[in-house]
């Protein structure tokens, strides 16, 4: 029907809850729900709020910076809107909107913005509040911002006055690190992703089992034709491919290959003759899709077949096809001397990891393992320095008599951005960063509330299992381990601002975030710490 702010993310997995949408009034993931089952009822997206409630929705995800990419936004306030709507129910609490959560996945806000958007919206939260709403169209600033205020606290009350829009694409560019807008479009799913934006009448291209494309006039077409099986979750365990070498280790750790796990599946258009759509239209893959195949192959195939072609990644076709973050292994001594071994395999991207890794563990010599298994790439969030970084930290900690819960984790990321990060016993995360001049304190919170989301799940829950013959195994977007929003614990942040120019801080509040949550953790020799066997599996290689 042409309605595009349903988002597809999994389909038909029916596990992302990105194409959530009402069917008489209650929330249903529709791309499990045959057409049969809505017959003569009601299905309203977001489009079809009534548009005081629509309006209050966005006014509260941009007052709380709870829409990055927005790619899962539509469906999460469909879900949470509903909550409004349950009779002889009492007024949802922040438990009952964490719940509500649990049927919907987000790469990028880590969950509490989010929940904050929903207390100012449903009334559960008095200190929450929404703030002036930026228009969608970016605005020229009269003035970059003084840094004279004092630190901004987590405190939502502090996200106001009005945001300047592209004030907020810089701070997300430096953070993402891809452009990004943030309004009212973002929030109802009219950010220009790739697949939304196809020109009517484009035929369809989908990976089939060949290696080719499957081409046709529909995509439901094209996916019968290309033999698509539905992913399952698999019994397979994780496996730690690469151990350190024998040595005087005081430290070691072991991760395993982890999914970028960016909501957009990949996807991109073009006419004959012209420039392929940008898999990354509004950020959100932290350093993912960047060497995206779709462009690519949907500019040649424009040409070839004269007219224009949508092509277009399934979760199963990104899990198998897209790069991960490589497994290593570690081993390091007292004095910072060591070893960092990488997993190499097949088609990787893994250029410049030594220099990045060399400039967070100068006593870390890099050696690069070959194991088979799925593409690595170092583009994806630090992927090398942030492991380097998290060791450093850790040993920094240990020498000045420090472990466990509590125990503060300092990084400094490869621009300059600093973080210092606590998890307290009870698994509350306090962080705190200094980025130059803040721009927009909305973005730069969200951005780091993310990142500590992203570094709980990669040290504790994340990770993919791939057999010892480097088949890809969990393909179901669940399976990658995300953390929920009810799994995920309060997150403070502090910026300090300063009147330096702005870098990137949320990579050093990710690595910070990732030391301090395996010092928490009693440092296990093997990442993630809470999920599956403990130690290295299938380490012998
Ligand atoms: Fe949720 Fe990007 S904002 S996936």
């Amino acid at each position: 029907m042409g309605c595009r702010t349903p988002k597809d993310g999994c389909s038909p997995q029916g596990q992302c809850g990105c194409c959530t949408v009402w069917v008489d009034g209650a929330p249903r993931v529709s791309c499990v729900t045959p057409v049969r089952r809505v017959a003569g009822r009601a299905v309203t997206t977001v489009d079809g709020l009534p548009a005081d409630v629509r309006q209050a929705w966005v006014d509260a995800f941009v007052a709380a910076g709870a829409s990055q990419c927005g790619f899962c936004t539509p469906g999460i306030v469909m879900r949470l809107a509903a909550l409004a709507n349950r009779p002889n129910r009492p007024p949802a609490d922040e438990a009952a909107v964490r719940t509500a959560l649990l049927a919907h996945l987000c790469r990028c806000t880590g969950w509490q913005t989010v929940v904050e958007a929903a207390g100012a919206v449903l009334g559960t939260d008095p200190g929450v509040g929404p703030g002036s709403v930026p228009g969608d169209e970016p605005a020229i600033p009269t003035a970059i911002p003084t840094a004279t205020s004092p630190a901004t606290s987590t405190a939502t009350s502090t996200l106001g006055p009005a945001r300047d829009p592209l004030l907020a694409a810089w701070r997300a560019q430096l953070e993402g690190p891809m452009f990004q807008s943030a309004g009212a479009g973002t929030v109802l799913g009219r950010a220009g992703f790739a697949d939304d934006t196809a020109p009517p009448g484009a035929v369809v291209a989908v990976p089939d089992a060949t290696g080719g494309l499957a081409v046709a006039g529909t995509l439901a077409e094209a996916r019968r034709s290309s033999g698509k099986v539905q992913g399952r979750n698999s019994t397979v365990p994780l496996a730690h491919p690469v151990a350190p070498p024998p040595g005087d280790w005081v430290l070691s750790l072991q991760t395993t290959w982890v999914e970028p796990a960016y909501l957009e599946p990949d996807a991109s258009w073009c006419v004959p003759g012209g420039r392929p759509a940008s898999p990354l239209a509004n950020g959100g893959a932290f350093g993912g899709k960047r060497r995206s195949p779709v462009p690519e192959a949907a500019t040649a195939l424009a040409g070839e077949l004269g007219r224009p072609v949508r092509v277009l990644w399934s979760r199963e076709d990104v899990v198998r096809r897209g790069p991960k973050r490589p497994p290593v292994a570690v081993g390091v001594r007292a004095d910072g001397t060591g070893v960092l071994r990488v997993a190499r395999s097949g088609s990787d991207d893994l250029e410049g990891l030594a220099d990045r890794v060399a400039r967070a563990a100068p006593g870390l010599a890099v050696e690069l393992v070959d194991v088979p298994g799925p593409p690595t790439s170092a583009d994806l969030r630090g992927a090398g320095w942030a492991e380097a970084a998290v060791v450093t930290a850790v040993l920094g900690a240990l020498a000045g008599g420090h472990a466990g819960p509590g125990t503060p984790a300092e990084v400094t990321g490869p621009s300059g951005g600093r973080a210092r990060v606590t998890v307290a016993e009870d698994g509350t995360v306090s962080a705190e960063v200094w980025a130059g001049e803040v721009l927009d304190p909305v973005t730069l919170r969200s951005y780091c509330v993310g990142a500590v989301h992203q570094a709980l799940g990669w040290v504790r829950s994340e990770g993919i299992a791939v057999d010892p013959a480097g088949a890809v195994h969990d393909l179901t977007i669940r399976s990658f381990g995300i953390l929920s929003a009810r799994d995920t614990p309060h997150v403070d942040v502090t910026v300090h601002p300063s009147d330096r120019w702005p870098v990137n801080g949320s990579d050093a509040v990710f690595a910070a975030t990732a030391a301090a949550a395996w010092l928490a953790d009693g440092l296990p020799p093997a990442w993630p710490t809470r999920r599956g066997p403990a130690a290295g599996t299938g380490a012998a290689r």
